[in-house]
């Protein structure tokens, strides 16, 4: 399968799927000084790109203060930290104020069993509070996480990439789902 990079969005912040996290895990916010926590999940999860111990600082320079508001880990009852999520944001993408869903990873150990819903449910809450609208970059072999998406409201952006109806058809292809279905109903697809 092609890996095309692909944008989705989501144009209101209204009824934001709620799950509870399960009994055994938890969710708390990043703290100052963790990076390394969040390489280390990233490092455990990443199929395709490299995972430098520079990139942390790369993707949150712009402001590292804000990571302890907007950053979080899935973790253990034990307190292992096995998965990773960003509430980030864009202040002027064309314009406009955005949030965005940033390096959304769980450790392989715990793929597989919903984790990434409740961690979408509070990462998306807490875009609420301070965006109108959302985004999120991902690629068309991720179809997990693009799925976890599509159910959160996030539709395909076919205004930005090129070969983005060629993306999306790829992905219809491999994953069935009620957003595609309609799009490939409007012959959108
Ligand atoms: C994205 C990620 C966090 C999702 O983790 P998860 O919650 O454990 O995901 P799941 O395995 O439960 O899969 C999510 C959904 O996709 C579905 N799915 C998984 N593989 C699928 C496939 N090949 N075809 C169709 N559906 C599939 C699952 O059934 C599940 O849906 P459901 O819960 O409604 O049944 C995890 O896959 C990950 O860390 N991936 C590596 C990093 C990455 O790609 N991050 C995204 C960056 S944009």
């Amino acid at each position: 399968m092609k890996n095309y990079s692909v944008r989705m969005i989501r144009e209101n912040m209204e009824n934001i799927p709620q799950f509870p996290v399960p009994k055994g895990f938890a969710i708390r916010n990043y703290r100052p000084g963790e990076g390394h926590i969040w390489t280390r999940i990233q490092r455990a999860a990443e199929p395709y790109i490299n995972i430098d111990d520079g990139l942390f600082f790369r993707e949150f320079k712009r402001d590292l203060l804000a990571m302890e508001d907007r950053s979080f880990f899935l973790t253990t009852d034990a307190g292992e930290e096995i998965g990773t999520i960003t509430a980030w944001w864009q202040p002027d993408m064309d314009g406009k104020n955005w949030g965005q869903i940033h390096w959304v990873a769980i450790h392989p150990d715990y793929q597989g069993r919903g984790l990434s819903k409740p961690m979408m449910s509070v990462a998306m809450t807490r875009l609420k509070r301070s965006h109108k609208r959302c985004f999120l970059d991902t690629s068309t072999v991720r179809i997990p996480a693009i799925k976890r998406y599509l159910d959160f409201g996030f539709t395909p952006d076919f205004s930005r990439e090129n070969n983005s109806r060629e993306a999306w058809t790829e992905v219809a292809s491999v994953l069935e789902h009620p957003v595609l279905a309609q799009l490939e109903s409007q012959k959108l697809l």
